[in-house]
């Protein structure tokens, strides 16, 4: 196991109508919020209202600005921090998904800086102030809650990049699961895929020595794969909604990372979709990863035969290590096909005439990934293997 420093301030506020509480929590740090959501569910299903009606109870000041698009634009976040700095907001409250949260982070960073807010992203300005931001979150899936992530598209050269501080983990996240049972069945899917590939990013690894972050990592994966299914099947299953809520949190939140190399090369070769061709993150990723996942596994069969073994819950062929783990990445593809979501390119309708073009952005800066380096031919090749 490696050194490591674990800290994650989120405070989590878990359950049933547990945003009728977020007036009392804003107003621990803000008199005026700007209120952020998405392109309308949140009108839609009336999570809006009660909302509103709390922060008002709360005595905060709201000024609101909708309309965040599934992958964040910057154009959106450049229009928040002139809203901020015109109307002195000392909180950005997101109301929404991973998409509504980092262009809240976005605007948080944006605020106490005198230059252009995409310098972050491009790495030429280390995030040193922000404001605070504060979650009630609508749907499982990327982990933003209580990550000190945040990932945004430029549409001008299509680029989908992130930054990362600590500074930007917001504040508290209130995690409702009665507000999820209105995701289309897609988005439930798609979520579980992302939270599915937090994971993974994590469990594969050369770091040894890692008993009790894999069993975490086994267990929260095992969780995701029985309840998305049912989430799916009898949308309004609270339990299954409440288990795959908490889940996307532990996913993302740093625990399952301590102590061990991280990978994260699927996700950077997936951003690279979603910034061209504006799929869903966790539609890409299930595409990816187990792609990925063929195109390394021989790197370390053992890993791959334990995930088979542990997680799948298949039994081994002991004299043939190499099979077992294949059937790890069989069924984790099957997975994915059977509660709905693509598994090809093709199925996403992305041909394969960029796919250079894809892994010389993936790989601009170097190699990318950890348990094993992958240059630009490689990601070429597992673009290649998506294809099918
Ligand atoms: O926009 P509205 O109308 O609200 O609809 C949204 C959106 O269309 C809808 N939705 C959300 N809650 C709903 C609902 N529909 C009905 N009922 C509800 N309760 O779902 C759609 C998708 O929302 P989005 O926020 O885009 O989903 P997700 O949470 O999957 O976020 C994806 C984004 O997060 C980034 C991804 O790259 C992507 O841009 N990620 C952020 C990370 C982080 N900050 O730590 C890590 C992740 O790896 C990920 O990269
Ligand atoms: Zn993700």
């Amino acid at each position: 196991m490696l050194n490591f420093n674990f800290q994650n301030e989120t405070k989590i506020i878990f359950g049933k109508e547990q945003e009728s509480k977020v007036g009392k929590e804003v107003k621990k740090y803000a008199d005026k919020v700007l209120l952020h959501y998405g392109g309308g569910s949140i009108k839609r299903f009336g999570t809006y209202d009660g909302i509103i009606n709390s922060l008002k109870e709360a005595g905060v000041e709201v000024v609101e600005l909708g309309g965040v698009k599934p992958n964040p634009r910057l154009g959106l976040i450049k229009e928040g921090i002139e809203i901020c700095r015109k109307e002195d907001i000392d909180l950005i409250l997101a109301v929404g998904g991973g998409s509504v949260i980092d262009s809240a982070k976005s605007i948080a960073v944006g605020v106490p800086y005198a230059g252009d807010v995409w310098d972050f992203f491009l790495g030429k300005e280390k995030i040193s102030k922000a404001v605070p931001v504060g979650v009630v979150l609508t749907i499982p899936a990327a982990g933003s809650e209580s990550s000190s992530g945040a990932v945004v598209t430029k549409m001008d050269g299509q680029l989908k990049r992130s930054i990362g501080s600590s500074l930007i983990r917001p504040k508290f996240a209130i995690l409702n699961p009665e507000l999820t049972t209105t995701l289309p069945n897609y988005q439930t899917a798609c979520g579980a895929a992302d939270i599915m590939a937090h994971v993974m990013e994590r469990y594969f690894t050369n770091t040894e020595n890692v008993d009790l972050t894999d069993r975490l990592a086994e267990s929260t994966l095992k969780t995701v794969i029985k309840n998305t299914p049912l989430a799916i099947k009898e949308n309004e299953n609270y339990a299954a909604r409440a288990e795959v809520m908490w889940a996307s949190t532990i996913a993302h939140n740093g625990l399952l990372g301590t102590g061990r190399e991280e990978d994260w090369s699927s996700h950077l070769i997936e951003h690279e979709l979603s910034g061209i061709y504006d799929v869903a993150h966790g539609a890409g990723l299930a595409v990816v990863f187990p792609a990925w996942m063929e195109y390394v596994y021989q790197h370390d069969l053992e890993r791959f035969a334990q995930f088979a073994v542990r997680v799948w819950d298949l039994d081994p062929d002991f004299k043939d290590l190499e099979w077992t783990a294949r059937q790890g990445i069989k069924k984790t593809r099957e997975f994915f096909a059977s509660i709905g979501l693509p598994v090809t390119l093709a199925e996403l309708d992305i041909p394969a005439d960029r796919l250079k073009e894809m892994a010389d952005k993936c790989t601009a800066q170097g190699p990318v990934g950890n348990f094993v380096k992958l240059s630009s031919e490689d990601v070429v090749n597992i673009y290649k293997l998506a294809l099918k």
